[in-house]
């Protein structure tokens, strides 16, 4: 994991990102209902939850995109609520829709965001993105040309402009087909291969399965799971079969836990969400 980069930013202790107690309704909907979780610097966190489960809106305050009612949220040990501006400069956001220009080229996108940042050697900086996201063949072109997962990694790799310590990548897979997932997954890896701290929010439980080091599962305003992959697979007794030893998949882990009482988890690229 580098650190050389971010070592200029927030206590080098602690997590990334901490969340004590959150909660957050919409009028009558309490959404969130004291969210707890940590998530440890340089680590892929997967926050796993059906659609409507209130993700995004946790993603949104830990963005300072929106206030929580009760509780508290530091990233990179920096309180969401008392220095939001603060926050802002350690972060990046990237949606589940694309937030690239389709008029524009790859690379025009990359240089018009680092112009923006006021950084320096803007064409610089996009070429290395473009490197590094695998686009570098198709920087000359319009991003109206792109398929979907192209859009997805240049959407990352926008949101990679002036380095920022955290990420948060909310439902980044959702509505791709599975060549452009595993192309996004393979972006998030690279992600966290250069010491960035990623959450990411997704319905789908092997996206959680293939990425993350950690998972939490949010479900009716809580989380009622967190752990690795491992720590997870051990609140299941491992089904025995005549002949193998099957461990439980994190689906039949997360059916056993959240009950029947929900529509079948999204487990195609054809699920909808907001
Ligand atoms: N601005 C809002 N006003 C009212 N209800 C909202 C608003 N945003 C989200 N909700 C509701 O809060 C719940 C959680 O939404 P959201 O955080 O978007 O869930 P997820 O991202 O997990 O799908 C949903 O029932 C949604 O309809
Ligand atoms: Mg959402």
């Amino acid at each position: 994991m580098s650190t050389e980069h971010h070592a200029a930013t927030g206590p080098e202790r602690g997590p990334a990102i901490q969340v004590r107690g959150l909660e957050k309704s919409y009028k009558e909907l309490h959404v969130l209902r004291g969210v707890d979780l940590d998530v440890a610097r340089g680590s892929i966190f997967a926050l796993l939850g059906s659609n409507g489960a209130g993700k995004t809106t946790l993603v949104k305050i830990l963005s300072t995109l929106l206030r929580a009612d009760a509780g508290t949220a530091t990233v990179d040990g920096v309180d969401v609520a008392g220095q939001p501006a603060r926050v802002r400069e350690s972060i990046s956001l990237t949606g589940q829709f694309a937030a690239v220009d389709e008029i524009l080229t790859g690379r025009e996108n990359l240089v018009l965001i680092a112009r923006l940042r006021h950084l320096r050697e803007p064409g610089r900086i996009a070429d290395e993105l473009l490197a590094r996201f695998s686009l570098t063949d198709a920087a000359g072109r319009r991003v109206a040309t792109y398929s979907g997962g192209m859009r997805r990694r240049l959407d990352i790799a926008m949101s990679l402009i002036g380095d920022p310590p955290v990420v948060f990548l909310d439902e980044p897979t959702t509505g791709l087909d599975p060549q452009a997932r595993i192309e996004v997954w393979q972006a998030v890896r690279e992600l966290a291969r250069q010491g960035t701290t990623v959450l990411l929010t997704t319905q789908y439980l092997d996206e959680a399965e293939q990425l993350a080091d950690r998972i939490a599962i949010l479900h009716r305003g809580r989380i009622i799971a967190d752990g690795t992959l491992a720590d997870l697979k051990r609140l299941l007794p491992p089904a025995t079969v005549e002949y193998v030893e099957k461990q439980p998949t994190l689906e039949e882990i997360f059916l056993a836990i959240v009950g029947d009482d929900r529509a079948a988890p999204a487990t195609t690229p054809a699920g909808t969400s907001n």
